[in-house]
């Protein structure tokens, strides 16, 4: 498009040409036990608005109005150490134990009966079950399987019933490790050993439960050394046993040379997500192609967010002596910036609705979180939580057309010249349309151009806007609700030309509900 004053973007809306239903496991979240996302997060006992299972009541409603869907569960690293028979039978007799990926004391107090519980609390939320394939293998994967969906008539399912609970836990989706390329993780293996591992617990857990829908690791980045040569080998292994094989992304402002973060490539994150995205796309492809197999396989985006690794918040524990209980860890404060490119990182996830059927935001609470709270006090929303809340709302039992975009593109250091605009339209569960867009720009607005269908017809248009003057402005504790939405009085209907224009501020995040 041609640069004017400001800059500018056109989407045209083609009710004909879709990419996907959305799966209502796109807006999925992730409990690890790390630091305070299970204790004092969404568990304290003695938090004055705790139920009787000690689940924080504040939480399950900001979790319910959050719109998250199935929850991933317990880790993350944590996984990769942990045994999920310490987290069951009564309380008093749960052991406590060191966790070596975050270097603090487990108690053990929550485990998999109350991650239950506190879903059906939440409105009867899906549980992705992780099983440690670190320090454990086939044996006990099988067991976790076996006590959680095996009615009842074998030791292991009856210790379910013992424990409480009668009906099996009929748990569909299961990842298979975490992050297993990672040299960080605890018992981290090779692409061979892993995939070899991977397919013998695979065709194992299929014996007990053919159903079960299990998720093959990826990369934990897009930029690992072994990327792409790692899932070649992992799905040429488990390509037929496997339904999903997963993808984490983290994003965060890097340092340029003078010292100054570059906030231009990091508004354009959503631009390498997107390329990670069609590059797993095409392994999987070329896999399903070599095998001469009818079998899909999807991509569960199973951890994603910015966050500000390698900075004080993230700093774990050290020392032999010291192995706290659920210490403040990975606290990351979401700027409006933060919540823009977050924004942007969901429209990326719906524009690949058709390959990507589940992702997970991580995390959930207090741990690089949507939702934070205190220890006996409030739980607040941080900035990302707008963007998320109000895609899920519109968004959830939609469908996603095809983008056609043309922007205004803007400079990035990273990434060279890209769209100053990325949006995405939905047609919404009741017809409606919802158009959600971002502009990239540090410092110029965009006049956005939406080309309706034709014979549209518009009754209301409703525009919100996330966007601060400051990049850097927060919500905390002190100032909770200092970001947030606002209504976008520029949007506005042109019946002659069958347009909605809206005026994008630089650097926001914006949501259209055209009825
Ligand atoms: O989400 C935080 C951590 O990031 C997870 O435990 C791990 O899987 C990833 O590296």
């Amino acid at each position: 498009m041609t640069q004017q004053d400001n800059l500018a973007a056109r989407l045209v809306v083609d009710d004909d040409f879709e990419v996907a239903p959305v799966n209502d496991r796109l807006f999925g979240s992730f409990v690890e036990h790390l630091g305070r996302c299970v204790y004092t997060g969404i568990y304290e006992p003695d938090h004055p608005t705790a139920d009787e299972h000690g689940f924080r009541k504040d939480v399950i409603d900001l979790v319910k109005e959050l719109g998250a869907t199935a929850i991933r569960y317990p880790g993350g690293n944590f996984v990769s150490g942990y045994r999920w028979e310490d987290g069951v039978g009564p309380k008093e007799d749960r052991p406590r134990r060191l966790d070596l990926a975050w270097h603090s004391t487990e108690t053990n107090e929550f485990g998999l009966h109350e991650m239950v519980e506190w879903l059906e609390a939440t409105g009867g939320n899906e549980l992705m079950e992780a099983v440690n394939l670190g320090t454990r293998g086939l044996e006990e994967a099988l067991d976790l399987l076996e006590y959680a969906n095996v009615p009842g008539g074998t030791e292991l399912s009856e210790l379910r019933r013992a424990n409480g609970a009668d009906k099996p836990f009929d748990i569909r989706m299961w990842c298979l490790g975490n992050e297993m390329d990672g040299p960080w993780q605890l018992g981290h293996k090779s692409a061979e050993d892993y995939g070899t591992l991977a397919a013998s617990v695979a065709a194992g857990m299929r014996q007990i439960d053919p159903s079960v829908e299990l998720v093959v690791c990826g990369s934990s980045a897009h930029g690992m050394p072994t990327f792409g040569a790692w899932e070649q080998t992992v799905l040429e292994k488990t390509y037929e046993n496997v339904n999903f094989v997963s993808c984490h992304a983290y994003y965060q402002p890097f340092f340029k040379e003078d010292g100054t973060r570059d906030m231009a490539s990091f508004l354009a994150s959503g631009v390498d997500m997107d390329g990670f995205i069609k590059d797993v796309a095409a392994v999987i492809d070329a896999t399903k192609a070599r095998l001469k197999s009818k079998h899909e396989v999807y991509i569960s985006f199973d951890e994603w967010n910015v966050w500000y690794q390698g900075e004080e918040p993230s700093k774990t524990p050290e020392g032999i002596g010291n192995w706290p209980v659920a210490p403040r860890l990975l606290e990351d404060i979401y700027t409006a910036a933060d919540a823009v490119v977050f924004g942007d990182l969901m429209i990326t996830l719906l524009k690949n609705a058709d390959r990507v059927h589940a992702a997970s935001l991580a995390q959930l609470v207090n741990v690089i979180a949507p939702i934070m709270t205190e220890p006996g006090g409030p739980a607040w929303r941080q900035t990302t939580f707008y963007p998320f809340s109000l895609t899920a709302r519109l968004a959830k039992g939609g469908t996603v057309l095809e983008p056609k975009l043309a922007a205004d593109a803007v400079d990035t250091p990273r990434f060279g010249e890209v769209d100053g605009v990325n949006a995405v339209a939905v047609r919404c569960a009741d017809s409606s349309l919802a158009v959600f867009a971002v502009n990239r720009s540090l410092d110029e607005a965009s006049e956005f151009e939406i080309k309706l269908p034709e014979g549209a017809e518009v009754a209301s248009v409703d525009a919100r806007t996330l966007h601060d003057d400051d990049l850097f402005a927060a919500n905390t504790l002190d100032d909770q609700n200092r970001v947030t939405l606002h209504a976008n009085e520029s949007a506005a209907y042109d019946a002659e030309t069958g347009t909605v224009r809206v005026s994008l501020p630089p650097v926001s995040w914006n949501a259209l509900h055209i009825k």
